[in-house]
């Protein structure tokens, strides 16, 4: 039987652990659980988003060190746009904040920063860090930490689909090559191999409306740990969790122990 069109590349091989384990090479995380952490302290839930901020630092360094090579860190989905006006606010100054204050460290360990979502939504000022952290850290290969703000996977799937549809009225495109491939090249991070491991934190087991193309064959992984309280054990913990998976890709177990899963 005729092989079925390779609509998309097999999965690089994954490093390997010391412990012989695969490694991810991306890990997409849902950062859930700010509001409630504050709360049960007694504090507004602006106070867990600031607490929020060094969980992010953890995480990059984590992936630093192990050598994760990309790292997508949903932020603030094109659903949470619907939050009281004043915790919207107080999000967007923190990010605006944190990009003044973190891109240079990131920049120095080598650190390529990208964002995605729909930026006609945010300020003027915001973009403008925005593009001036991508563009200085452009050349940074040690980690690829892309940030999801405004984002949602229905939206990401929709800007691909408008491109392609205006790329076919002007002519440049004929609609019957539309294929899974050419459209996977319209998404957000065409250019980086999909998350291998979805880790989301606050207990609840949902997308939210994350990388919803992306992750089609992402291993998910979820803990009750409020995000401000993740630490470098519990990622360790869903590090072990993922090595232990088979990844069969719609293979059969047989087949994946004979090619090695590729
Ligand atoms: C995640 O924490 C951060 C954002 C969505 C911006 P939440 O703010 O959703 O915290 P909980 O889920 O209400 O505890
Ligand atoms: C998902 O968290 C989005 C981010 C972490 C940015 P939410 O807290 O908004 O998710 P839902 O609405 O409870 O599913
Ligand atoms: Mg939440």
């Amino acid at each position: 039987m005729p092989a079925p069109p390779a609509s998309h590349p097999p999965p690089a091989p994954e490093p390997t652990a010391a412990g012989g384990g695969r490694v991810p090479q991306h890990i997409a995380i849902v950062m859930d659980g700010n509001g409630r952490w504050a709360q049960r302290r007694g504090r507004p839930r602006t106070f867990g988003h600031r607490a929020g901020a060094k969980t992010v630092r953890l995480c990059v360094r984590f992936c630093l060190e192990r050598g994760i090579r990309a790292l997508t860190l949903f932020a603030f989905s094109s659903e949470n746009w619907k939050r009281p006006q004043e915790e919207v606010g107080a999000l967007m100054n923190l990010f605006m904040r944190s990009l003044d204050r973190e891109v240079d460290e990131l920049h120095e360990h080598g650190v390529r920063l990208r964002f995605i979502g729909e930026r006609a939504h945010l300020s003027a000022a915001i973009g403008k860090r925005m593009d001036s952290a991508e563009r200085r850290t452009a050349g940074n290969t040690a980690l690829h930490l892309n940030v999801a703000i405004s984002y949602g996977g229905r939206w990401d799937i929709v800007q691909a689909a408008r491109t392609l549809a205006q790329a076919a009225v002007r002519g440049q495109l004929d609609p019957s090559t539309i294929d899974e491939a050419l459209f996977a090249q319209h998404v957000e991070l065409a250019e980086q191999p999909a998350p291998d491991l979805f880790i989301r934190t606050g207990g609840d087991r949902r997308i939210s409306n994350f990388l919803l193309w992306q992750m089609a064959y992402t291993e998910l992984w979820f803990t009750d740990t409020l995000w401000p309280d993740l630490d470098v054990a519990e990622l360790d913990r869903a590090l072990v969790d993922f090595a232990a998976r088979e990844r069969r890709f719609g293979r059969t177990g047989a087949q994946v122990a004979q090619v090695g899963g590729a």
